[in-house]
């Protein structure tokens, strides 16, 4: 509960590398979300090299700084596009519950993330040579923050709520 309250977006960096160690637990939180049929259709890209880092920023659609001023961006792919029973796609389901996984993760060892949809997806697979057949499903900068702490407000729990 901790990190779920405490988890805000961040949008300043500093430039400080993350950790290999850390790399890999956000890695892990990642691996270990569940997903329809357990097919982990998903991958989960660690991107920090300058260049690449450029060519995201310039997929986002306000060229958003943030993702070049982050040491590394994160970048969640879906192998699938299969539909569920229930009419909605695989991949944006699955992945979008690892990435929360993975950006409170983030959170719990020190880093700041910031979920990004505002992003050309063809712009991003050609910026990371992504095959057909793959979509990109979310994005984050992720890093130390360099920023205060904002708290964003919520709807009071009666909004959101509601026992049938
Ligand atoms: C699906 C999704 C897409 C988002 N896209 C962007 C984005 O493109 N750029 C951005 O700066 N923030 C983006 N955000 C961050 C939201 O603005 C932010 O989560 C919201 O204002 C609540 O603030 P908090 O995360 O600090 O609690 C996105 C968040 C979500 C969940």
């Amino acid at each position: 509960m901790e990190a779920l309250a405490g988890r805000t977006s961040v949008r300043h960096y500093k430039s400080q590398p993350v950790e290999a160690e850390k790399r890999e637990q956000v890695a892990n939180a990642f691996r270990l979300a569940p997903s329809a049929r357990n097919l982990q259709n998903w991958k989960l890209l660690w991107v920090e090299s300058p260049e690449r880092k450029a060519k995201l920023r310039q997929a986002s659609a306000g060229k958003s700084a943030m993702l070049e001023e982050a040491p590394a961006v994160l970048v969640a792919v879906g192998y699938s596009q299969d539909v569920m029973t229930n009419s909605h796609r695989v991949d944006t389901t699955d992945i979008s519950i690892a990435m929360s996984y993975a950006i409170l993760e983030a959170y719990e060892l020190g880093l700041g993330t910031c979920w990004m949809a505002s992003y050309s997806e063809e712009e991003v697979k050609k910026a990371l040579g992504l095959p057909e057949g793959i979509s990109v499903v979310a994005i984050s900068p992720i890093g130390y923050p360099a920023e205060e702490k904002t708290v964003r407000p919520r709807k009071p729990l009666k909004e959101v709520f509601q026992v049938l």
